[in-house]
């Protein structure tokens, strides 16, 4: 990769842009993945149409991340990539509260505490192409972690049992890392995603 030390300081927004493109092909498969892997799951018609149209943006997302790499002589595959999020997926296949839990309410629920610094660090470099990318990209997660809470309220609904308890105690089993704080409250908030779940878990 001799090619990318000329950036000079690109190299990291190309580094960034490169992860983000990972994280948002990754979730179009998970998207998909949860309206088959739980097709038996004798939930409503408006469960799956919620995840075909959360694949829809995650595939907008990772286009437009894609786009900003080739503008910037880059491209999506060129940077080795981590296998946390299929990795999370294999973890939590027998179980759709257990998914629900660690994708939307755990990585996509990250996803919001974490992208306004880059957002930052974007237009401290004057990419404002880039900026607007994430922006939208920002936007859109509140609704996939709005779709992710409200599903795993049906399915404890369902089976009984206490959403917040239940969330903490999948966290706890699926997601060793644990949760990371400063958690953005407001967009959480947005999400319709209390901090009685997340906080102190
Ligand atoms: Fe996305
Ligand atoms: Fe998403």
């Amino acid at each position: 990769m001799p090619k990318r030390r000329n950036f000079g300081s690109s190299a990291g927004r190309l580094a960034l842009l490169h992860a983000l493109a990972h994280i948002e092909l990754n979730a179009i498969d998970l998207a998909w993945d949860i309206t088959a892997r739980f097709a038996g799951a004798d939930l409503p018609r408006k469960f799956y149409d919620d995840w075909v149209g959360v694949a829809a943006e995650e595939a907008e997302h990772f286009a437009l991340l894609a786009d900003r790499l080739e503008m910037l002589g880059g491209c999506y595959g060129a940077l080795p990539a981590h296998d946390g999020l299929w990795e999370a997926a294999a973890a939590t296949a027998t179980d759709l509260l257990a998914r629900l839990a660690v994708v939307p309410l755990v990585l996509e629920a990250r996803g919001l505490d974490v992208t306004p610094e880059m957002i930052e660090k974007l237009r401290r470099q004057d990419d404002s192409a880039s900026v607007a990318a994430l922006e939208t990209i920002y936007r859109e997660e509140v609704a996939h972690v709005a779709a992710g809470e409200r599903w795993f309220r049906f399915e404890c609904a369902r089976r009984g049992l206490d959403p917040v308890e239940t969330y903490r105690e999948l966290v706890r089993r699926y997601h060793r890392g644990g949760l990371k704080p400063p958690f953005n409250r407001a967009a959480r908030d947005k999400a319709g995603f209390a901090a009685a779940f997340y906080e102190n878990v």
